[in-house]
């Protein structure tokens, strides 16, 4: 059966014990709330999507991921996936129309169309970036004022699992990802991390939407989300520090993608990404094939602590 072309990611679903707790951290990291019922909570960035980050009430695990399509034929052809549900009406907030299916580490992968859209909220002024080479603000000051960030939107999820070769084949034949940078160890055939992003022709969309990383255990390592821009990223550095939560790594800019990026652990140990200024790419900018000494290395700031591996939700 031919797979689907999904557009991008929509959330992350997480399970928690406690969701004030957990919307707490969330809005501490930037995120707004859309919307809450007695056993769920949704959250949502500045931009139009109703929600980006789903929990629910649960003794803490992973739940899955949601990932868009455009076109109601599109959710049609999910319908005929091996192993796929029927088209449903979604009994969650912002509504539309999905198809659930269970991807190869039997995590619930939900295809939705017509999710509602709501009015983007108000960004706060971001005064443009002088540089060596680019003089953009002249005659005014940055004054950010006291803050938090805010969430533009979700961007990535990265996965660690002993059966990564399976679940990299899955989705790109199930879901249309496409190889953007894969990294191998010693033997070109022994891929030991990938990075896939959606298939959306010449439109432009980010380096990945999802990586997967061979690891001894399997679980989610961290959902991610673009923040406004660096100021934004540093704020929440700042502030997420200030609330006594656990920092997991960073501030660096990685390499393959290019995104300045910084970790923080929920509650619950399930590591969420603030990033900015990642690559965009499309069909035409091709695939890489690189060793890990070439692929897994910082431009810049601290390598990975040991245990950041660790952070495997199951
Ligand atoms: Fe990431």
């Amino acid at each position: 059966m031919a797979g689907i072309k999904v557009a991008e990611l929509a959330y992350g679903r997480l399970f928690s014990p406690d969701l004030d707790k957990q919307e707490k951290f969330l809005t501490d990291f930037g995120m707004v709330r859309a919307a809450r019922t007695a056993t769920a909570l949704y959250m949502r960035g500045t931009d139009p999507q109703h929600h980006i980050h789903v929990t629910e009430l649960g003794e803490p695990r992973f739940g899955g991921f949601g990932f868009h399509v455009a076109s109601e034929a599109e959710l049609e052809k999910a319908s005929r996936l091996d192993g796929a549900s029927k088209i449903e009406t979604v009994d969650e907030p912002g509504g539309g129309k999905r198809v659930r299916l269970t991807d190869p580490l039997g995590y619930r992968i939900d295809v939705i169309h017509g999710m509602e859209k709501v009015a983007a909220l108000p960004v706060a002024p971001h005064a443009p970036m002088n540089t060596g080479a680019e003089r953009k603000r002249m005659g005014g000051s940055v004054r950010l004022g006291k803050r938090i960030p805010q969430v533009k939107r979700i961007g990535h999820a990265g996965y660690y699992t002993p059966k990564s070769a399976e679940v990299i084949a899955w989705y790109r034949e199930t879901l249309g990802l496409i190889q953007s940078d894969d990294i191998y160890r010693d033997e070109k055939s022994n891929i030991v991390a990938s990075f896939n992003r959606c298939d959306q022709g010449d439109a432009f969309v980010d380096h990945h939407a999802i990586l997967v990383v061979q690891g001894d255990k399997t679980g989610l390592n961290h959902l991610s989300f673009e923040v406004q821009d660096f100021d934004d990223l540093m704020l929440g550095h700042h502030h997420l520090g200030a609330q006594g939560y656990k920092h997991a790594w960073g501030i660096g800019r990685h390499g393959l993608g290019s995104n300045v990026f910084d970790y923080w652990a929920d509650p619950w140990g399930r590591l969420h990404e603030q990033w900015t200024d990642a690559d965009l790419m499309n069909r035409a900018s091709g695939s890489n094939l690189l060793s890990v000494e070439e692929g897994f290395q910082s431009q810049w700031g601290s390598p990975a602590a040991a245990e950041f591996r660790g952070y495997a939700t199951p």
